[in-house]
């Protein structure tokens, strides 16, 4: 029952924000802070499969305070992005690639497979509904989607539930860190991980971010913005921060570190690797250790690191210090390299180049 395809119901709200209420907010949107008018719903309940869906005014859940996502965190999530084109239509990024991750996560959380054309029926109908919301070309803000999935069962045994709940809301996004492209600092975390062998680091759910909380509240006190972790095993091998990959640049050769299982198989991260040859870079994943990073800066042959991730796109990282000393990094500068895979991924997004790549899904 789960492959067959709901269809959704539009019951979209009758009470949007005005005009001018939208337009003030996607004058400066921040991150995450502003919702659109509607939310997609989906149910799962055993036996019945996918049910229910509808596109239906954003608005509060109403949980039992026995629901087990409360208390077990069976909750996977997404992130993806649509944005404005020179024409005024509207696209996604790699929404398959999104619905795809999705599944890998459920399968690790023990929740149903949401088909990947339900996932990207459910995001598109809510951008062709909240539209408006996408921030006019031209600037770095896009639609941020938030597709993610719940329990929805009553009850505190500890086992899979049978009954689901899938959502898509939707948050106009400007930059993710408030300096905009300024490079971020680095805590190298070698104590504390985030996610272990065996565990659900390469899975995208809450309790791998509940996770890192502490981490990136030490890294605040220590003066960092954020927290790069370390493999659990040898506290040697550099893994990932909270919300972004790493990426390593050597002259013309980006390197990332490899998927191990405990870090997130970035659609960023992804991309880069196959847009480093039209930029005339070669790419490589590999295991980086934080004694290679730090020789290699100091040395000069590692030019340059920067952090990816939908939210974040592409950010210089111009600082790293950790317990035992710091170092700054391409000179505390937006490297060369950094700030064309920057403005080439832009350019692609936001459709002033051409998709040479099909990554564009036009909604
Ligand atoms: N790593 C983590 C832990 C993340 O939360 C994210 C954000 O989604 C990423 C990496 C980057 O992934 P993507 O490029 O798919 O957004
Ligand atoms: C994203 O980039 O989509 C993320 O999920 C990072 C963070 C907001 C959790």
């Amino acid at each position: 029952p789960t492959t067959a395809l709901p269809t959704l119901a539009l019951k979209p709200s009758s009470n949007p924000l005005s005009d001018a209420q939208r337009e003030a907010i996607l004058a400066a949107p921040g991150f995450g802070r502003h919702f659109t008018d509607n939310m997609v719903t989906i149910r799962w309940t055993e036996g019945r499969g996918w049910h229910d869906a509808q596109l239906v005014p954003y608005g509060p859940l109403s949980l039992d305070p026995a629901n087990m996502t409360l208390h077990y965190a069976q909750e996977i999530f997404e992130g993806l992005k649509a944005y404005r084109r020179p024409d005024g239509t509207v696209a996604t990024f790699r929404p398959e690639a999104n619905a795809r991750r999705f599944q890998v996560s459920a399968r690790r959380l023990a929740m149903p497979e949401l088909p990947v054309e339900t996932f990207i029926e459910a995001c598109d109908a809510l951008v062709r509904q909240d539209e408006a919301w996408v921030p006019p070309h031209g600037g770095e803000a896009s639609l941020y989607l938030r597709p993610f999935m719940i329990a929805a069962e009553v009850g505190l045994g500890v086992r899979p539930a049978n009954e689901y709940l899938f959502l898509v809301i939707a948050s106009p996004a400007g930059a993710y860190f408030p300096g905009g492209v300024k490079p971020v600092s680095i805590w190298l975390s070698e104590n504390r991980v985030r996610a272990v062998p065996g565990g659900m680091g390469d899975a995208k759910t809450g309790g791998n971010y509940a996770a890192s909380l502490l981490a990136q509240a030490e890294a605040a006190a220590e003066g960092c913005d954020q927290v790069a972790y370390l493999d659990a095993v040898e506290h040697k091998w550099v893994e990932e921060l909270g919300g972004m990959n790493l990426y390593f640049v050597y002259g013309d050769k980006i390197v990332t570190p490899e998927l191990t299982g405990s870090l997130l198989a970035g659609i960023t991260r992804d991309s880069l690797l196959k847009m480093a040859g039209d930029l005339g870079y070669t790419s490589q994943e590999r295991r980086i250790s934080i004694d290679e990073w730090r020789r290699d800066s100091e040395n000069g042959t590692l030019t340059e690191v920067f952090a990816c991730g939908t939210a974040a796109v592409i950010t210089p990282v111009g600082l790293v210090r950790s317990a035992r000393g710091e170092w700054t990094q391409s000179g505390g500068e937006p490297g060369e390299v950094t700030s064309k895979l920057r403005a080439a991924l832009l350019d692609i997004q936001t459709g002033r180049t051409e998709d040479v790549h099909g990554w564009m899904h036009p909604v």
